[in-house]
């Protein structure tokens, strides 16, 4: 199916008759299914289902098609109650829509640290807020914000395009090229570094990425190449398209053939791995040359994803260190579906898991309440301590939890969090959270104020799904 910055979104169907029966298979972005059964009704209209069993996930698939001279019209639902998706398939040269070969994988070994991400990552992200809709002017316009509201200089220096970046052919000489959209990389990246920002971008391992673009597949060394010439900072590696060829159990490998790739361009190029934490990536990610991996799936602006995915995080924390980060996937803040207590947990709780800070909201055009919790600097310190110690769950009682996260001068922060849908009166023990007597030093870091510690233990109301973070020393 065309889209509007010139490439197609492609399905292949490899389907045979015999008699009354259709057998083959169908090859989309990341999945391969083969048809599991059919039948033709007496009007032509044929149904096919289609199934793919990877070990880890079963998926089934549904089409109607007429062939009609010699285009098969297909209609698709993802569930019985939803519209059709109606296209056309066109026939194309024997083998295009084979399934690709498998790569020669390198055999495993530590791949030297690239020295980037000292503390984690910072910057804006595409993604969350623009999916395929990302296109040149709005990376500038974006670029000029960082700049204007004060977000570069409270740390977010990343510009990063996500997926649709990608044209649908490479050159003839097999390089990457960009789609309508972004009409010329490298003068998109000179004007980013001006700004004194850097620019990312996103590739996968597979033939296709996620929203089914141009992938790396079988020109790791190539497109490292064309990134480091164009002036790219960070690479976002999505495994999606890779999964049709593939196991879980071959990442470590599918990732060091990039990680290596990445290191012989010669160009400082932050790696972040994304690949929804399957496979303990935590444990292989460094030696890869990882500076972050992704530690869950994709995050949206809701309450329930932001909770179960940061609230889930507290036993990777002997894993993160400078150099590289658990990532739990980028912000939300300033998208509109949470409110401002909510975004406030959000930040301190990212802030006290040491995680990349992307942003991921429109930086154009930001309220002064979005910007107060994106570019509190009290809060950003927190996370970019240079101890780079991941903060853990301390004590619990149901919906209310304390998070402490050791600091580079001795100092500890902590996140007062209710999960509640009330508000609630929490006590912080002094004890609880590693100090004998009464901290010299309490500060809070959203009120912007001291606090005086007296006595054994803190009290203090926490708002419904609010959070008070505070610093002890
Ligand atoms: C995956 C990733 C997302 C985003 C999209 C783009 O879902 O996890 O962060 O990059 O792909 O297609």
């Amino acid at each position: 199916m065309p889209r509007a910055d010139g490439t197609n979104s492609k399905v292949y169907f490899n389907l045979r008759q015999e008699g009354n029966k259709i057998t083959g298979t169908i090859r989309s972005t990341q999945f391969f299914y083969k048809i599991s059964d059919s039948s033709i009704g007496s009007d032509g209209v044929i149904t096919l289902t289609a199934s793919m069993k990877d070990g880890k996930s079963d998926r089934t698939v549904k089409y109607e098609a007429k062939l009609v001279g010699d285009q098969l019209q297909l209609s698709t639902r993802r569930r019985p109650e939803d519209k059709p998706t109606e296209s056309i398939a066109r026939r194309v040269p024997d083998g295009e829509g084979a399934m690709p070969a498998r790569l020669t994988l390198p055999a495993l070994k530590k791949i030297p640290a690239n020295g980037l991400a000292k503390t984690p990552p910072m910057g804006w992200n595409s993604w969350n807020l623009f999916k395929s809709r990302v296109n040149d002017e709005i990376v500038r316009g974006i670029a000029d914000a960082m700049v204007t509201s004060g977000m570069r200089d409270a740390g977010y220096v990343y510009v990063n395009i996500d997926d649709t970046w990608e044209g649908e052919r490479r050159d003839p000489q097999g390089n990457i090229t960009t789609n309508s959209k972004f009409p010329d990389m490298k003068a998109l990246a000179d004007y980013v570094h001006n700004k004194g920002l850097k620019l990312g971008i996103y590739t996968s391992p597979g033939p296709n990425t996620c929203a089914g673009y141009e992938g790396t597949y079988g020109h790791e060394e190539q497109d490292a190449k064309t990134f480091a010439a164009w002036g790219i900072d960070y690479v976002k590696y999505d495994w999606c398209g890779a999964r049709i060829l593939y196991t879980d159990e071959e990442m470590p490998q599918v990732y060091q053939k990039f990680g290596e790739a990445l290191q012989k361009t010669g160009r400082p190029i932050l790696y972040s791995l994304c690949q929804y934490g399957r496979d303990d990536v935590w444990k292989w990610g460094p030696d890869v040359g990882g500076n972050a991996w992704r530690t869950t799936g994709d995050i949206s602006d809701r309450w329930e994803s932001m909770t179960r995915i940061g609230f889930s995080q507290s036993d990777l924390a002997q894993y993160a260190a400078p150099g590289h980060w658990n990532d739990p996937d980028m912000l939300e803040v300033g998208n509109g579906g949470m409110t401002a207590d909510e975004y406030r947990t959000h930040m301190s709780l990212w802030s006290l898991l040491a995680a990349p800070l992307l942003a991921g909201n429109d930086i154009r055009n930001m309220s002064p309440e979005t910007k107060s919790i994106l570019m509190n600097p009290e809060v950003i310190a927190i996370d970019q301590d240079k101890a780079g110690k991941q903060g853990t769950r301390g004590p619990q009682q149901s919906d209310q939890e304390i998070w402490v996260r050791e600091l580079a001068d001795g100092a500890r922060a902590i996140g007062i969090f209710n999960r509640g849908s009330a508000p609630a009166d929490m006590t912080l023990k002094w004890a609880d959270v590693g100090f004998s007597k009464p901290p010299a030093k309490v500060r809070d870091l959203w009120a912007h104020a001291d606090v005086k510690a007296e006595g054994s233990e803190y009290k203090v109301t926490v708002p419904m799904h609010g959070v008070v973070l505070l610093r002890l020393k």
